[in-house]
């Protein structure tokens, strides 16, 4: 997607349509944030963003990055040479960062270096997946991929930083570049957190490339928007012995068969049918002959949902009923949640306030048929932890593009991105920061 000049005069057309709803939407809501500037003032910067973004030589430096990035496939923690990658870029900017954080995180500065700050988020990790596209820059390591297009991610951020410290002298206050290992894990984020990366940040901003928006389109939703991804696993505990005996046995693989049952039970039978929750089993474990009743069986699964009181509830819903049912067969049953390897994500909820910004900020960029409304999806993200301490907003950047094949989904061996939209993420990054610093003063 190109940025024509002649757009520029088409932003400033569509920002009053824009100003024009916004401010009803807004008058309609108290607590919003108070986001309308005058465009004629701003629209210099926004060019401004928009043509360092577009520049050709920004364009192939960010192509380049990527697509080493992408030869180079690193798993979550193991992110050492995209993280040196990064830094070596950011010492070429003059940009000052920490690392490391979280293992092989890096988290930069551009701006005043005082308050208010805002957060910008790109997850570094690739996926254990082996590529089956036949391109030039294919990963070179059998077995990892950059499936997810966080390769993409990364490229976009250092693209941001970039227009942001060739604009720092406008910027009103600091940007903290979050540069996040381990998304694929579901840890990475929580792990910058406890290392203190949010510490005096305002709000936070993220975005995901996804197949299912054209190259130049974006979607979000205020409020509740991922899934939250618990997995649980059971060990339901008996007493093993010879199956032509059941009668000196307590039998556990029965007792696991009806908690399945049960379980199946729990978003048909308890859920409002227009509230999207899923339960899945996914793993029965046994016995280990045809005639032997094991001591123990286990069972194990995942569950989502969209609010956080909805998915906590699930989750105590799993364990009472796993126990319940075990308690009918005279089991005894121990439910666990946690697991380093399989986390818990809270669900994405967007912050409305920041939302709004983000809706105008990427309206202006693209266009206000550009910006859709996305509907609630059952994947996850990390970055939900980051929504869990402040304010933020997550966005979908389309990449859909025929004429390259970027058709399929994340985590497809296939997985293809369209390059094109590496200088718009750029832009819609460094373009919410600065705004949301020029706004953030108005708060007070
Ligand atoms: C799709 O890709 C082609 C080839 O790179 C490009 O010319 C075109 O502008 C892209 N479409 C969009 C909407 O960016
Ligand atoms: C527009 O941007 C300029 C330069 O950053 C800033 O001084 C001014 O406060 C902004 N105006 C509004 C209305 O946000
Ligand atoms: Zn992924
Ligand atoms: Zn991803």
């Amino acid at each position: 997607m190109a940025f024509h000049p002649l757009q520029h005069a088409l932003f400033i057309f569509i920002s009053i349509t824009i100003f024009a709803s916004l401010n009803f939407l807004l008058s309609s809501n108290e607590k919003s944030l108070n986001f309308q500037t005058s465009k004629s003032q701003n629209s210099s910067i926004k060019s401004r963003i928009i043509e360092l973004a577009n520049d050709q030589d920004t364009v192939n430096w960010m192509k380049k990055m990527r697509r080493q990035i992408h030869e180079n496939p690193e798993l979550a923690y193991e992110e050492f040479e995209t993280s040196e990658l990064i830094r070596r870029e950011l010492d070429q900017l003059g940009i000052a960062y920490r690392w490391p954080v979280a293992k092989t995180g890096v988290v930069a500065t551009v701006g005043s270096g005082s308050p208010p700050f805002v957060a910008l988020r790109a997850d570094m990790d690739a996926l254990p997946i082996q590529e089956l596209v036949e391109w030039e820059h294919k990963s070179k390591i059998d077995g990892k991929m950059h499936a997810c297009g966080h390769d993409a991610h990364v490229a976009m951020l250092l693209g941001a930083a970039k227009i942001l410290q060739e604009m720092r002298e406008t910027l009103k206050g600091t940007v903290v570049l979050i540069f996040q290992p381990a998304e694929e894990r579901g840890t990475g984020a929580k792990d910058m957190i406890q290392e203190g990366v949010l510490e005096n940040v305002e709000a936070i901003f993220g975005l995901h490339l996804v197949h299912k928006y054209p190259t130049g389109v974006v979607a979000s939703r205020p409020g509740d928007f991922l899934a939250g991804c618990g997995s649980f696993k059971a060990k339901i505990s008996g007493k093993g012995g010879h199956a032509a005996i059941p009668q000196h046995c307590i039998d556990p693989i029965l007792a696991v068969s009806s908690s399945v049952i049960s379980l199946q039970n729990i978003v048909s039978r308890e859920i409002d049918p227009l509230d999207s929750q899923v339960v899945s089993v996914a793993m029965i474990n046994g016995g280990s002959s045809y005639n032997m009743i094991p001591d123990s069986a286990t069972v194990a699964g995942t569950f989502r949902a969209f609010n956080k009181k909805r998915f906590n509830a699930l989750r105590e819903r799993i364990e009472e009923i796993i126990k319940g049912q075990a308690a009918v067969h005279r089991c005894s049953a121990e439910v666990d949640f946690s697991g380093r390897e399989h986390p818990t994500l809270p669900p994405t909820m967007n912050d409305v306030r920041i939302y709004q910004h983000v809706r105008r900020v990427t309206a202006e960029i693209l266009g206000e048929e550009n910006v859709k409304l996305a509907p609630i999806f059952t994947g996850s993200e990390d970055f939900a932890f980051f929504l869990d301490e402040i304010p933020g907003s997550f966005l979908l950047l389309g990449m859909l593009n025929d004429s390259v094949g970027s058709l399929y989904p994340p985590h497809s061996p296939y997985f293809t991105i369209d390059e094109n939209v590496l200088p718009i993420g750029a832009v819609i990054h460094a373009a919410f920061a600065h705004s949301y610093l020029v706004n953030s003063g108005k708060l007070s």
